[in-house]
């Protein structure tokens, strides 16, 4: 490995406690503790994805994970959104549109709120995560100063140069570097603008290292050694991995989900608003094709649309029936490999370090 990017990788690894530059993403609903576990065992960093997690919920997650592993994790959370503007006749016909797919959507459906970010922000500090990590925008001042003096270090997700430049100013101790091919949502810090900023993390990675004074986390379209070591190359100090993940045995994710992944070419995944009302890449599945289509309702904003399509998503979650699942997968969806995380985390490392 040429000596810039060891020391690079060595110095990231070094301030925040790991052996290898391989973090977990963090994913809501798919990240288990034992996942978490494996990844920080292996010498990587375990993730929790906190957006929909109550106060109680985030600190019994800290616990669980330090009773399996003595490695870091990062908790996240999302930065609210503001308050959307509500259509009562359109939500009655995406309700009427979402029957087909799932159980009858009571008009309240549509009411669900975002979780109470300021009381998960004071479970994260009294759970002490070794990082705490942001989406979809940055925490204010005041959180930041709080973070700092918990001894919290701050990743902080962005989708291009301006949102990181942001980020940074903000205080945050790293970037995460989303490229488009990433499964989940994508964390354009304005709902609005995200389909337009569609970058892939070829183009975004070098972008960020060059400018920013912070290290740099690769994120989306990395499954195995090869993703690693090209991150690395172009600037990254660490990678971030989430769909790689989600079929290894600690994942607890249905069946269906698991074997369509490994099933899954690059353009089998969508971004799509279909599901939360938020931009995000997931398999295309029959409901995605029939709710992207030009004669189907136009998807609710977030979190109105996540409201409604919330029982169709439990539904099919848990009749292990793909169609109407709620699938999210990178474009990389391939790569992802059955057997246990370590393995996962150890076959990336060693091809990795063998390119570079
Ligand atoms: C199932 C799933 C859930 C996700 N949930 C979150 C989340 O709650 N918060 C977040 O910041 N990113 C979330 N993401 C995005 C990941 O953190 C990360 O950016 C992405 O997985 C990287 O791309 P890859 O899936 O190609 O590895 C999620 C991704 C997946 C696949």
């Amino acid at each position: 490995m040429t000596p810039d990017i060891r020391q690079r990788a060595d110095r990231f690894c070094q301030r925040f406690g790991i052996a290898l530059p391989i973090l977990l993403a963090p994913m809501a609903g798919a990240c288990p503790v034992a996942l978490s576990a494996a990844v920080a065992n292996a010498g990587g960093m375990g993730a929790m994805g906190a957006v929909l997690s109550t106060p109680e919920q985030i600190g019994q997650w800290m616990d669980d994970f330090r009773r399996q592993s003595d490695g870091p994790a990062q908790v996240n959370v999302w930065v609210p959104d503001p308050a959307p503007a509500r259509d009562a006749a359109a939500e009655a016909a995406t309700r009427a549109f979402l029957e087909r797919w799932g159980p009858p959507v009571p008009a309240s459906a549509g009411d669900a709120g975002p979780a109470d970010f300021d009381a998960q922000f004071d479970a994260l500090i009294a759970a002490r995560p070794a990082v705490a990590s942001t989406i979809m925008g940055v925490f204010s001042a005041a959180q930041a100063r709080r973070l700092k003096a918990a001894g919290i270090a701050w990743f902080a997700c962005a989708t291009t140069l301006d949102e990181a430049l942001r980020a940074q100013a903000a205080g945050a101790d790293a970037v995460v570097a989303q490229g488009m091919e990433a499964g989940g949502h994508r964390g354009a810090f304005e709902a609005a603008r995200a389909d337009a900023q569609m970058s892939g993390l070829f183009a975004l990675l070098p972008r960020l290292a060059d400018r920013l004074d912070v290290p740099v986390i690769a994120a989306g379209g990395i499954g195995d050694g090869r993703g690693v070591a090209a991150a690395l190359m172009l600037g990254a100090s660490a990678v971030q991995v989430g769909t790689a993940f989600l079929a290894a045995d600690e994942s607890t994710i249905p069946d269906a989900w698991k074997q369509a992944l490994t099933a899954a070419e690059p353009e089998h995944t969508r971004a799509t608003r279909v599901f939360s009302g938020r931009l995000g890449r997931a398999l295309d599945t029959g409901y995605v094709r029939a709710a992207e289509a030009a004669d189907a309702p136009r998807p609710q904003p977030y979190p109105v649309q996540r409201g409604l399509t919330a029982g169709m998503r439990r539904q099919a979650q848990a009749d292990n029936r793909l169609d109407a699942m709620q699938a999210w997968a990178g474009q990389s969806a391939w790569m992802a490999r059955r057997g246990p995380a370590a393995a996962v985390v150890q076959g990336m490392w060693q091809q990795a370090q063998a390119l570079l």
